[in-house]
């Protein structure tokens, strides 16, 4: 059956495909500038390898921050000299969360979310605990590795 007339003219469909087009290389084309501005945006590692030394001073009841890939990871040094190490970002929508010393837990200021000095979320809407890495020592190196990460420490 022939229609006597088109819904869209041809100019019109011609339009749409070239700027559907144009969309579609640029984007490619941005996608590719900000993957070669910002490598580890978003990328994350199953371990790191850090110097130990960084981490000897911490006092007690401190963090210090380390590059967990494209986000942030904090080493913590509890009160009794224990050490933990936690993926810092929040398990609701992703923000930083930061160590609150005085009351020995992790705070995510965007929504107030709470996690204790395990990772446990334990206030605000945060779902799930904080992901908290297994420390292994070689010589001067410390790996910090995803739980269940096949770590080959003879390579490390
Ligand atoms: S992002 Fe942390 S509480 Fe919402």
């Amino acid at each position: 059956m022939k229609l006597k007339y088109s819904l869209i003219t041809r100019r019109q469909f011609l339009n749409t495909l070239f700027g559907g087009s144009l969309i579609a290389f640029f984007s490619g084309t941005l996608f590719s500038l900000a993957k070669f501005a910002f490598p580890t945006l978003g990328k994350e590692p199953d371990f790191v390898v850090l110097d130990k030394k960084e981490f000897a001073g911490i006092p007690n009841n401190s963090t210090k921050a380390f590059a967990w890939g494209g986000v942030l990871g904090l080493f913590l040094k509890k009160a009794d000299g224990g050490m933990t190490a936690f993926k810092g970002v929040c398990t609701h929508m992703e923000c930083n969360v930061n160590y609150k010393s005085e009351q020995k837990k992790f705070y995510c200021a965007c929504h107030q979310g709470w996690f204790d000095d395990t990772g446990k979320n334990i206030a605000g809407p945060p779902p799930k605990p904080l992901e908290v890495f297994e420390i292994m020592e070689k010589g001067e190196k410390l790996i910090i590795a995803r739980k269940g990460a096949k770590v080959d420490l003879a390579k490390v």
